[in-house]
């Protein structure tokens, strides 16, 4: 799989941690930075922009995304149609964003987990499969919500 990979100042060090476990994998991994010697802060919107266009252009596969909690990461880039980001915490959450969410998106807080644990959400999150059936119906509902929001949108753009 082609994985997008990014993090704000908070997420640096767990970012290249999880990036040296992905370089030892079959996965092509692009990395948007930051880098792990930089200095001062950034804001996690900006990274979750990249990622996320990536993801809902089809560009890549998935993302991975990474900041303090994982929460800011995750709330900017479910902005975007079509992606679908979980924020993990446990073996549990990693399983069930993939097997139920078919999450194309993985958040991380760096302040919350340590690195080896990230490393395991990681590895079942890219392993977990979409269980389909009665979840695909209920993407699909979520899918619909997007476009009836997009149409929304569009027809007050037209109004201006
Ligand atoms: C940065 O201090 C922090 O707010 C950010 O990394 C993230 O946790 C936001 O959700």
């Amino acid at each position: 799989m082609k994985i997008a990979v990014a993090s704000d100042h908070a997420g640096k060090e767990l970012k290249s941690y999880i990036i040296d476990f992905l370089n030892l994998t079959n996965h092509e991994i692009l990395d948007y930075g930051i880098a792990a010697d930089s200095v001062g802060s950034v804001d996690y919107p900006d990274y979750a922009d990249i990622v996320g266009s990536e993801v809902a252009s089809g560009r890549v596969d998935r993302g991975i995304l990474i900041c303090g909690t994982g929460i800011g990461m995750c709330i900017s880039v479910n902005k975007f149609p079509g992606v679908r980001a979980a924020q993990v915490f446990d073996e549990f959450t990693a399983r069930m964003s993939r097997a139920h969410n078919d999450a194309n998106v993985l958040c991380l807080g760096a302040r919350t987990i340590n690195h080896q644990r990230a490393v395991d959400f990681v590895k079942i999150w890219l392993t977990t499969e979409f269980e389909e059936g009665r979840h695909r119906s209920r993407l699909n509902k979520i899918s619909t919500i997007e476009k009836r929001l997009s149409s929304l949108s569009n027809a007050n753009d037209n109004h201006r």
